[in-house]
């Protein structure tokens, strides 16, 4: 794939072959797509791999190369979330309602911002997430792991997610960010409500709901930030407000917005890692046996499971420039769907793409997106991930998937399990 920019047109060039047929899109509302999207995507990359999705009108894009392009350049701009809930609000303050904080807070979440805001904010969390200090967090991660852990090792049975995957990245974020152990449960419940901003399907009364909640966290974080800047502590939040204070290169209502976003994306993006990826174990007994048999090939697997069954399937972008792919031209302003679960199962990057192997050689998966905002949290996702799957696999003796019935979140954009129960034989 070519990219080619000049004065007014930035063009990315692909075969011309592919037609549009906008019929043949996924739905979002069938049950099937939601429990196994995969099908669909590869008849999307054959017959339709870019093309207008049939509801909202949006571009989507199914092929790696695509996608990979779109996330990588210059002549995007995130979702325009914002912009939409605004015109929500705005329709809801003629009947007496609001969205006024939601709307005001929405722009100041990282993932919806660019350029040169986004730069500067994201400059001064990097160093938070940064290997080398999730390297450090290693023993402190795995200590949460094995405490989970010794609650269900002489049950016998557990639910991998609710036991395990739920409660780790909610305690991890929390201690990074300096909130206290007794205010996680709520947090943890608002995150989960807050996480709904991210899709596509939300309804007013929803959006009200988030509202709600977005007030309520800010209140309590208002709280805990007064009194962390009269007692700053070794913890993320003290350090925020260092830089808030540091010639305003971060506003209040940033370092709110920057809080809620870290523990809403660390948390359930991180339960379907551990959830999907425990899935794809116990569905391929040899792949398990071989990661019992080599513990150290951990790193290798976690890649092959976000690659597997992408925790994030989705993104967006709009056009800021057109942009021409294979015989279409995506106009300026036009808002364009980024299969990322599509991309990372195309055959034309990956060999054998249904293939789940953990012993994968190439694996330049697009899990954690790429460009610009690549996922902040990828380091800290990796190693909890990786210690919590290993840790299971070593410990747990004959690990069974407990049901034939495998319930999914509703949700298009985060792929995760509800539930995953299983057995196992006690020591
Ligand atoms: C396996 C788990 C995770 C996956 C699969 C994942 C995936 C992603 C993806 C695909 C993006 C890019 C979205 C886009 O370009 O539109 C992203 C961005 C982001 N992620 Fe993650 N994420 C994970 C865990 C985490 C964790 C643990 C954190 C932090 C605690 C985190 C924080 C963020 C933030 C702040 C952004 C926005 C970055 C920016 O806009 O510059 N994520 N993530």
């Amino acid at each position: 794939m070519e990219l080619i920019h000049n004065n007014n047109k930035a063009a990315i060039i692909t075969d011309n072959s592919q037609k549009i047929r906008s019929a043949k899109s996924f739905n979002p509302f069938d049950k099937e797509f939601h429990a196994n999207p995969y099908p669909t995507y590869h008849r999307l990359r054959s017959e339709n791999p870019v093309h207008r999705h049939y509801i909202e009108g949006d571009w989507v894009f199914t092929r790696y190369a695509d996608v990979k392009a779109v996330l990588r350049s210059g002549c995007v701009r995130t979702h325009n979330r914002p912009e939409l809930i605004q015109q929500k609000n705005l329709y809801l303050q003629d009947k007496g309602k609001n969205l006024n904080t939601l709307a005001y807070t929405s722009n100041k979440l990282l993932f919806f911002m660019n350029p040169p805001d986004h730069s500067r904010l994201r400059s001064l969390v990097i160093q938070a997430f940064s290997p080398t200090v999730v390297e450090r967090m290693r023993p402190r991660i795995q200590e949460i792991v094995n405490d989970l852990l010794d609650q269900v090792r002489n049950k016998g049975t557990m639910d991998i997610i609710a036991d395990l995957a739920e409660p780790l990245p909610v305690i991890v974020i929390a201690r990074m960010l300096g909130i206290p152990n007794e205010a996680q449960d709520q947090l943890h419940q608002w995150s989960k409500v807050f996480i709904r901003i991210l899709d596509s399907l939300v309804s007013l009364e929803e959006y009200e709901v988030l509202n709600k909640v977005i007030e309520d966290f800010q209140e309590y974080l208002r709280h805990l930030i007064a009194e962390r800047e009269k007692d700053p502590q070794e913890d993320l939040i003290s350090a925020l407000i260092a830089a808030r204070n540091q010639g305003e290169r971060l506003s209040q209502e940033e370092l709110l917005a920057t809080c809620i976003l870290l523990f809403m994306t660390g948390e359930e993006t991180t339960v379907n890692t551990i959830g999907n990826g425990m899935l794809a174990l116990l569905s391929y007994p040899e792949q398990m046996e071989t990661l019992k048999r080599e513990p150290t090939i951990i790193q290798n697997a976690v890649e092959e499971i976000l690659r597997y069954d992408s925790p994030v399937q989705m993104t967006n972008r709009i056009a800021i420039d057109n942009i021409e792919i294979g015989n279409q031209t995506i106009q300026a302003g036009e808002k364009i769907t980024l299969c990322i679960g599509s991309a990372n199962r195309d055959p034309a990057q990956f060999s054998d793409p249904d293939r789940f192997n953990i012993n994968r050689s190439e694996n330049n998966h697009l899990a954690f997106g790429d460009g610009i905002h690549y996922c902040l949290g990828a380091a800290l996702a990796r190693a909890q991930a990786q210690i919590a799957i290993n840790t299971l696999v070593q410990q747990f003796p004959n690990l069974k998937l407990a049901t034939d019935k495998l319930e999914w979140r509703d949700n298009i954009v985060l792929r995760g399990l509800k539930t995953l129960p299983i057995t196992f034989t006690c020591r």
